[in-house]
């Protein structure tokens, strides 16, 4: 089989890696990948958002099945244009992508169907949004409609701070179009996690409950990232809430988009609090989560080739998927002044002196002149350990973690301290 996987991130990296390993793939290709995709696949110059290129690539290759990553091309319709050729692809149609590119559907089809939600109400109108926000209770969220890049949710603590979010989102169009309308919606305690599951629009194949980390600085400070790290499997969410999240939350929107004639088909992603009135979803995300993904799949003992062909072959019922019981513990390593601004160009050391078992997944990396790497991007590089334990596979990562260096890079020390204190 030739495979195609779209996207150049640590999460598109942790995909061509296990694609990699199955025994059916004579050949793969990334667009665009990156410097660590390089090595086990062949990388193509192209951006994931130019899908008739895309899809001219893959006819001329003759790809067999085409994996996407990101969001973006998701929602501007890339698999409706695979399918329309009779190009296999994996992932939802742009219709079915309004799960996670619009907030207000997301919200309209939980309230509808009965999905346990926070509270919450959409406006595209500034001042009724305005005057409903006055009438709050704070702390309360705002969130953009559209995609922001993770960017577009704001929990304010006071009405100050609310005010001053909703009218950056809606008057200033701090998101761009992503802030015609907004949600607002009660803000909810208790513990996050993300639970995603694989679905061919009817059987719904939960895979093992991932935590990441959004902030910048160790013990949740400081502004949000793309994710900074992430663990798997979190000690406080058990096979039990699993079991009641699939019968409560993802089987009922798979069958609630169905109902709706917008047939959903590939990765289901729930961001869930855990709250002392049951779980709840905070989003839906329509993909592979990035940094869930480079824990989750470690732990996949299935080939991830038999499982996307399954699915997009509505054949997912049949499929068997095993998990190993394996923690796993992925670290981010960012370039200086990441998430704001940030330099590139610098070389990156040390990438062979790492104990043999540890897993370097790529994002903003480059290969320069004499194969020296260097940097590219913000999130540089995502470093993964897996152990017995979690404390064996944190221990492992952050003994590794020194090892590479580039100018200015950081990376959280606290991922999954929770776990083992
Ligand atoms: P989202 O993109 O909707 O997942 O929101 C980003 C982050 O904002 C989440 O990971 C939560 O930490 C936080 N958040 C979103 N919605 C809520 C809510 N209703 N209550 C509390 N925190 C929230
Ligand atoms: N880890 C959050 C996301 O992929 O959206």
């Amino acid at each position: 089989m030739k495979v195609l996987v779209i996207g150049g991130g640590a999460r598109e990296h942790a995909l061509a890696w296990k694609i990699a390993q199955s025994p059916k793939i004579t050949e793969l290709y990334l667009a665009p990948g990156n410097a660590g995709t390089a090595n086990i696949a062949q990388n193509l110059g192209l951006r994931p958002t130019d899908t008739e290129a895309l899809a001219k690539a893959a006819q001329d290759i003759g790809i067999d099945l085409t994996v996407v990553g990101p969001e973006a091309p998701l929602a501007s319709g890339i698999v409706d244009y695979f399918e329309h050729l009779g190009m296999p692809v994996f992932g939802p149609t742009g219709a079915a992508t309004q799960i996670e590119s619009s907030k207000v559907f997301a919200k309209k089809l939980m309230e509808k169907y009965g999905i346990p939600c926070p509270k919450g109400v959409g406006f595209s109108n500034y001042s009724q949004a305005r005057d409903y926000l006055e009438s709050q209770p704070t702390p309360v969220v705002i969130k953009a409609d559209g995609l922001a890049a993770g960017k577009g949710v704001t929990v304010a603590g006071s009405k100050e701070e609310a005010l001053r979010a909703l009218s950056a989102t809606m008057e200033a169009k701090v998101f761009g179009s992503a802030g015609d309308s907004v949600v607002i919606e009660e803000c909810l305690a208790g513990e996050e996690v993300s639970l995603l599951a694989f679905t061919d629009g009817k059987t719904v194949v939960p895979m093992v409950p991932a935590c990441d980390y959004k902030t910048v600085f160790d013990g949740d400070q400081g502004p949000n990232t793309g994710g900074m790290g992430s663990y798997s499997p979190p000690g406080f969410f058990d096979a039990e809430l699993t079991e009641q999240v699939m019968e409560t939350i993802l089987e009922p929107a798979v069958r609630a988009m169905a109902e709706e004639g917008i047939p959903y088909k590939g990765v289901l992603y729930a961001g869930l609090m855990v709250t002392s009135d049951g779980v709840k979803v905070l989003e839906f995300n329509a993909r592979f989560g990035d940094p869930e993904t480079q824990v989750i799949l470690p732990r996949l003992k299935t080939d991830l080739v038999d499982v996307l062909e399954a699915t997009v072959n509505n054949r997912l019922s049949e499929a068997v998927i095993e998990w190993s019981a394996n923690a796993c513990v992925a670290v981010v390593m960012a370039s200086g002044g990441y998430p704001g601004s940030y330099s590139t160009g610098f070389p990156i050391g040390g990438l062979d002196q790492l104990d043999k078992e540890i897993l370097v997944f790529h994002a903003g990396t480059k290969q320069g002149k004499n194969s020296q790497i260097h940097t590219d991007g913000g999130r540089v590089l995502t470093v993964v350990a897996t152990g017995g334990t979690m404390a064996e596979a944190r221990a492992k990562a952050y003994r590794n973690l020194p090892n590479i260096h580039f100018d200015g890079s950081h990376y959280r020390k606290d991922i999954a301290a929770r776990e083992v204190n």
